[in-house]
């Protein structure tokens, strides 16, 4: 495989900070995302639907119109139809890549208030439903000191479209990991790990004044950094200066000083 574009748009800037931000105007470029694994991962959403449902869907009682309304902006974009056999979110998650969570302002804070996540990395819909946005990132290191208010206070002033891009190593290419894999004692880099990284966007849904938060998942074989190495030279020095919190977060206790020497060295 070759290096991804998306290779380009990876914040890779040394903490601290450990996280940004990252929002950016959409603008023109597209909304949701189409590539050569669309068949094959609209496939396996569905059959994911079908077989674990409970595990890549939650939804509150009371967020159908939000979630209604989210799923026909969807469908307008994918210039389809929905079918009308399972409720709408869910069938407008079979039509894209992209998983699909709205937020609902309750008592004055952002909250979850349904999701179809099929490609989660390491976390179920189910468990942080309903869950303010603060709450739902509790397992974040740093994000309460570094990033909770600015988000909240984003989400309240969100007018137009945003993406933004975050970056993983993971030693699984499985898109569907609500769950973290069994871990290889030490893999072997670059071989047993794969880059991942998730296209986020966000947008306001003007009519129930919900938001739709969307999460594309695109992954490469960690492989593909030795074509290039100005990115494999910043990522390792951004992996380099992870807090220890940040690196047992990410799940690096395995790989960190051998990813870090392998890329220094490209
Ligand atoms: C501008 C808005 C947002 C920012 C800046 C942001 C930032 C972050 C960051 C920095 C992480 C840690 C990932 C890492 O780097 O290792 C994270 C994880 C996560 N984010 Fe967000 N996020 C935003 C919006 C949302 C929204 C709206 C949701 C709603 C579902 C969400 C759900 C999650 C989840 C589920 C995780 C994984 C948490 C876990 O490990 O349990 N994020 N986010």
């Amino acid at each position: 495989m070759t290096a991804p574009g998306w290779l380009d748009e990876l914040q890779l800037e040394p903490g601290p900070p450990w996280h940004a931000m990252g929002t950016r105007a959409l603008d023109e470029r597209p909304w949701l995302v189409v590539d050569a694994g669309r068949d094959e991962e609209l496939a396996r959403k569905r059959l994911l639907l079908d077989e674990c449902h409970d595990v890549v869907v939650a939804a509150r009682p009371g967020s159908e119109a939000v979630a209604a309304e989210a799923a026909g902006l969807v469908a307008d974009a994918a210039g389809v139809g929905l079918a009308d056999d399972r409720p709408p979110l869910e069938a407008a998650a079979l039509v894209v890549q992209e998983d699909l969570c709205v937020l609902a302002r309750r008592e004055g804070r952002w909250c979850l208030d349904a999701g179809v996540v099929c490609f989660p990395s390491m976390w179920r819909v189910g468990d942080k439903l309903g869950l303010p946005v603060t709450a739902v990132h509790g397992p974040v290191p740093a994000y309460d000191d570094e990033l909770a208010d600015r988000v909240d206070r984003f989400l309240d002033r969100l007018d137009r479209p945003v993406w933004r891009r975050n970056w993983l190593v993971h030693d699984s290419p499985e898109l569907h990991l609500p769950a973290p894999p069994s871990p290889h004692a030490a893999p072997t880099v670059p071989d047993d790990l794969w880059l991942r990284s998730e296209r986020q966007t966000l947008r306001r849904l003007p009519a129930t004044g919900g938001i739709l938060f969307t999460i594309r998942t695109q992954q490469a074989p960690f492989a593909v950094l030795a074509d290039r190495p100005d990115v494999a030279a910043r990522m390792a020095e951004a992996i380099r200066h992870w807090s220890p919190e940040l690196a047992t977060y990410r799940g690096a206790g395995a790989w960190r000083d051998a990813v870090v020497r392998w890329l220094a060295a490209r």
